[in-house]
């Protein structure tokens, strides 16, 4: 199932569900360091909308941010940084 993901740009991109965001968002000029949830280099906001991880992150996050390096979206999402 695809996903559309709103940047903060207000540019919407469709994410197949079962992907890593790291793609999507690198496309995007976010970096990111380990891009398997251990740094953190990658939290971004989220305003709206659900993820899942595909494996357990080990990075610090607050319950509104996401480690795009590692999840993947559940619904439509829209991020912030
Ligand atoms: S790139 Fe390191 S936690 Fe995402």
């Amino acid at each position: 199932m695809n996903h559309t993901v709103t940047l903060p740009s207000g540019e919407q991109q469709t994410h197949p569900e079962g992907e890593p965001l790291l793609h999507l968002l690198k496309d995007n000029g976010l970096y990111s360091e380990c891009q398997q949830g251990f740094c953190g280099a990658c939290k971004t906001k989220v305003l709206c909308g659900t993820v899942r991880y595909l494996a357990q992150p080990l990075a610090r996050i607050a319950e509104d941010e996401i480690l795009p390096c590692c999840c993947t979206p559940t619904s439509d999402l829209k991020v912030s940084y």
